[in-house]
């Protein structure tokens, strides 16, 4: 760092510097916490704020109740309820090297009479959260907000399978802990958010923020967030007198907690532990960005204190960004299944954070055009949220001086076709439906799992059938003969046997899975599912106008629109004769759905349907009345939390109305479909 030392200072210098970095520091703490989108690295954010602590340090007199110091940092967004944390959620002060962390050490010692232990734990790289139960009961959840007041999450977080409902023991408390992504998540997330066109993610904590602070629950179910509960409001009702304990004592009760804590009794012993798992980071299957030191004994923890903003008995040493110098040789352009054309850099292969790294996504036109990275250009790399490689930036001075401009291509490499940006998309597009790489990837997608599931039919097998012209489209899967199949690379009679036995199979899936596997804009799994469900077959749904498709509660219309563009096509029309023709099932043999959101608002409510609806069939209401949580039921009792009241309703009305049970006509009902969607 260039920084001067603060003692060569004078207080207005100190002052004036001071003055700068905070309204650096509070914009980057806002895109942060409320975008979260992060405009600078953490590394380069710590620093400042390192700098800025140390200034202030220096020259109490120059502190301003605004400075980012004096704040635990991030806002309440307005649009999620806000919740008063009785206990405030403290942060952690850092430090970035071992004799930064010696220091800590030694003046805790000297401010502590007695010996003492540390807990070792890992630092996840997640958000806080608070969980309060009251009688052992889940009845709330929050994000940390500014320490003192956060937002109302219980919602969200009820959809987080590691967040007990109920505890094993009635307690009333407040855990406090981290809600991450797994990297795993986060890595298949992004991937469905590119190929829907949508930016992906920066890293994985902002995903988890972003989930988290979700007004449709279910999106938060879909992101399999997980916990780890590390710390208590009040340790009164617990048993256990030791943060090593309490961690012990939080699984009992039913948390998840971080199994890789250690009691350290020397430093010696501190600094083994921060080895270990600096050298593991990159192979846990969640990302952590240093280590956190906390004094053992809960008692001392409450002996020594807190500042406003931080314990005065726990520490968080921060692992070193890895960062690694590379040069770029090449600018990749790959044709995905829908068409974007994305940009990959090709690179001198290095190891970074424990893998052998070569290529890094450039993700679009504009992004490339930002960095300014051009070819023999030397580039500092590293992984986003300690996973994907991505360039930070280009090393001006080590610029070629023939490097030129990167040109953006406006042709398909895979077909030739002119490259276009639809709805003022980002993303390049080749728009010709028989672009030779969007058909080979349109048949990966075909036989993923979740669409035909045809097991052992991977990319390296489809680029082979489509290079020998044994295939032309999904259709001509279901003629290959075994003769064919032994043409290609690698394969004898029973891995030919084993591929036509798996396509053949295929034949039988019900329809929602020929309908995902098709890769229809916009038509995921779910929408596949609710589709197939309601049609019932094919045709039914070809014959659909829109108004008719976005009918369907689950379905927008947006989808609806992109269905009937879809099929609006001669060659989808003719490709569904094919279908057809080769035996493929058309029609939905599935069971009935699973419940689409089993703690929305309805949740345990009891519902009893009456009168003529409408725009809604009887059947229609009920499935989701049930699929959101409500029991309906026939008959109107004390027991019934609400009354849909069609036309010409009768006596189950009357009898509501005595009981003083809340009442809805048809338009309420649509209305909170529409609202659930
Ligand atoms: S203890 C008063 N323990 O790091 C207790 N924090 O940079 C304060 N964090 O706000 C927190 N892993 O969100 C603690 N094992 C761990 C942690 C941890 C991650 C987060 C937490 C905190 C932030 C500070």
């Amino acid at each position: 760092m260039t920084d001067k030392p603060t003692n060569t200072l004078t207080e207005e210098q100190a002052a004036a510097e001071a003055a700068k970095l905070r309204p650096q520091l509070l914009a980057w703490g806002k895109q942060y916490y409320d975008a979260d989108a992060p405009s600078v690295e953490d590394d380069v954010y710590d620093r400042v704020y390192a700098r800025l602590v140390a200034l202030e340090e220096a020259f109490p007199a120059i502190v301003t109740p605004e400075s980012p110091t004096q704040r635990v940092g991030g806002s309440v967004r307005g649009d999620l309820p806000k919740v008063a944390h009785t206990i405030p959620m403290l942060s952690l002060g850092d430090v970035f090297s071992l004799a930064e962390l010696s220091e800590f050490n030694d003046r805790l010692r000297a401010n502590v009479d007695e010996d003492f232990d540390y807990n070792c734990e890992l630092k996840i790289d997640g958000l806080a959260i608070s969980l309060r139960y009251e009688n052992g009961k889940f009845v709330q959840g929050s994000t940390r907000g500014n320490g003192q007041i956060g937002e109302d999450i219980t919602a969200n977080l009820k959809m987080i399978p590691s967040i007990p409902q109920t505890l094993s023991r009635p307690l009333t408390i407040d855990v406090r802990g981290e809600c991450y992504m797994p990297k795993a998540a986060f890595l298949a997330l992004n991937e469905r958010r590119e190929a829907a066109g949508q930016a992906p993610f920066a890293n994985p904590r902002n995903a988890a923020a972003g989930s988290l602070r979700q007004l449709d629950t279910q999106v938060t179910a879909d992101r399999q967030l997980a916990t780890f509960m590390y710390n208590i409001a009040d340790y009164e009702p617990l048993n256990t007198r030791t943060q090593s304990g309490l961690l012990d004592e939080l699984a009992e009760l039913g948390f998840t907690t971080n199994p890789a804590y250690r009691v350290a009794h020397t430093m010696d012993e501190v600094w083994a532990y921060i080895d270990t798992y600096q050298a593991q980071r990159s192979n846990l299957p969640y990302g952590i960005d240093g280590i956190v030191i906390k004094a053992n004994s809960l008692p001392l923890q409450r002996a020594i204190g807190a500042t406003v903003k931080v314990p005065r008995w726990a520490i968080a040493y921060k692992f070193p960004p890895e960062e690694v110098q590379t040069v770029v040789e090449n600018i990749e352009w790959t044709v995905g299944r829908t068409g974007i054309v994305t940009p990959t850099a090709v690179m001198d292969p290095v190891v970074l954070a424990g893998s052998t790294v070569a290529r890094a996504s450039l993700h679009n036109p504009d992004y490339l055009q930002a960095k300014d990275i051009r070819l023999g250009d030397t580039v500092l790399l590293h992984k986003a949220g300690d996973i994907i490689p991505e360039i930070s930036q280009v090393v001006g001075d080590k610029r070629p001086a023939d490097a030129e401009v990167y040109p953006i291509p406006t042709r398909c490499p895979s077909c030739g076709a002119e490259l276009v940006h639809l709805d003022e998309e980002v993303a390049l597009r080749c728009i010709n439906p028989n672009c030779p790489a969007q058909l080979a990837e349109g048949m990966n997608h075909f036989a993923s799992r979740n669409a035909m599931n045809i097991a052992g039919l991977g990319p390296q097998i489809v680029a082979q059938l489509f290079a020998r012209k044994l295939v032309t489209n999904v259709a001509s899967l279901y003629r290959l003969t075994t003769d064919q199949l032994l043409t290609l690379d690698k394969f004898g009679e029973k891995s030919a046997q084993n591929l036509l036995t798996a396509i053949d199979n295929s034949r039988n899936n019900s329809l929602e899975r020929l309908l995902f596997g098709l890769g229809i804009r916009h038509v995921g799994a779910k929408a596949a599912r609710s589709l197939a469900a309601n049609f019932g077959d094919l045709n039914s749904l070809m014959a659909a106008d829109s108004e008719t498709i976005a009918a369907i509660d689950t379905i927008g219309g947006i989808i609806a629109d992109s269905v009937v563009t879809y099929f609006d096509s001669e060659p989808v029309q003719a490709l569904m004769k094919e279908l057809a023709t080769v035996g493929v099932n058309l029609t939905y043999t599935s069971g009935p759905s699973e419940p689409v959101d089993p703690l929305g608002t309805f949740a345990n409510q009891r519902v009893v349907l009456t009168g003529k609806l409408n725009e809604l069939t009887r059947p229609e209401a009920t499935t989701w009345l049930e699929q959101h949580g409500a029991t309906v039921t026939g008959s109107v009792s004390k027991k019934t939390d609400l009354l849909i009241a069609g036309e010409a309703a009768g006596s189950k009305l009357t009898k509501a109305q005595s009981l003083n049970i809340p009442i809805w006509d048809e338009a309420q009902l649509l209305a909170a479909m529409n609202e659930n969607k």
